[in-house]
């Protein structure tokens, strides 16, 4: 167990990352009993809409400031962006002077798929740490990472070591820990899981005719949070798509804050993932809000789907 305080010295993480980066995975786990705890009176909406244009729930808001605290308090965090705010916050250094070395630029979804809040199903918090200033391609970063709310709270974290998860908790003095429960987290080669977003009649006919097969192949697993359908494709393999639709071309979710993450954390975990036409961690952005289809999964599944879509 390591402490989880973002105030306590960050210490040799698994590996070897940057305490840096070990540090800003610390300050997300300490907000996330404290953020699981506020959710209960926050499934409404708050009455503003994001850069994205969407309606932000009450604990869209309250994860962001909670996060955007923790995050910007955090030695070697140059700048904070997230997808609930316009413009980026300035934490106090300039990012992107060395690679793979502090102030770094750190992208957040505060809550992924809190649409689930009303229904009481999983969703989750997706953090990017850029050695670059944003926007930038998936190719800057240095780490990633994901807190899952599901029965338990997960914490999945990736970086040049590898893929890990482990279990946070709050403990009786108030602390929050750590522990890793699979250290090297891999994609099974047996893929048996699939979870597609969008409504069908909106699916281009090349990625319809791709679903057809996989249909035939696995099982359906979708529950309206990325977090919670991804970390279903790390556990039992298979494939997530938030598609190209025919009324948005680009899909709906965001570069920056989703897919380059959950790339990055796929592929260290020997999967793939790409925008349809090339790996997602390659995709050029114009703006940190821009949006881009998504496809991580196993490798053979994802060479298909591009197969498919040329
Ligand atoms: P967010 O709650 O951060 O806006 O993200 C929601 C995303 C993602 O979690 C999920 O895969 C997708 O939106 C679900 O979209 P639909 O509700 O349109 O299926
Ligand atoms: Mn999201
Ligand atoms: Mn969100």
């Amino acid at each position: 167990m390591t402490d989880a305080d973002p105030a306590a010295d960050g210490g040799v993480a698994p590996g070897g990352t940057d305490p840096a980066v070990e540090a800003i995975f610390d300050a997300v786990a300490a907000t996330a009993p404290e953020i699981r705890a506020a959710l209960p009176g926050r499934r409404v909406e708050s009455g503003t809409d994001n850069p994205s244009g969407e309606s932000v729930m009450a604990g869209d808001l309250y994860a962001d400031e909670l996060l955007g605290d923790a995050i910007t308090a955090v030695d070697g965090v140059g700048s904070f962006v997230s997808e609930e705010r316009e413009t980026a916050v300035d934490a106090g250094g300039a990012v992107g002077e060395a690679d793979g070395e502090p102030p770094y630029a750190v992208a957040i979804d505060p809550l992924d798929g809190s649409s689930n809040l009303r229904s009481n199903n999983a969703m989750g918090t997706v953090v990017g740490v850029y050695d670059a200033p944003l926007p930038a391609t998936g190719r800057d970063l240095v780490a990633a990472g994901y807190v899952l709310y599901g029965p338990i709270t997960t914490m999945v974290v990736a970086d040049d070591a590898g893929v890990r998860e482990e279990v946070v908790e709050a403990d009786a003095d108030g602390s929050v820990s750590r522990t890793v429960v699979e250290d090297d987290l891999r994609l099974p080669d047996d893929p048996l899981v699939y979870g597609f977003g969008g409504r069908v009649p909106d699916w281009p006919d090349d990625f319809t005719a791709y679903a057809r097969e996989i249909e035939d192949e696995l099982k359906l697993r979708y529950g309206g949070a990325m977090v919670g359908d991804v970390n279903q494709v790390l556990t039992y393999g298979g494939i997530f798509a938030y598609p190209a639709l025919n009324s948005a071309p680009d899909g709906k979710l965001r570069l920056s804050f989703e897919a380059n993450p959950i790339a990055y954390i796929i592929e260290r975990a020997g999967g793939a993932a790409t925008d349809g036409e090339v790996d997602i961690l390659d995709v050029e952005p114009e703006g940190v809000h821009d949006r881009v289809p998504l496809y991580v999964g196993n490798e053979a599944l994802i060479e298909r789907l591009q197969a498919a879509l040329d």
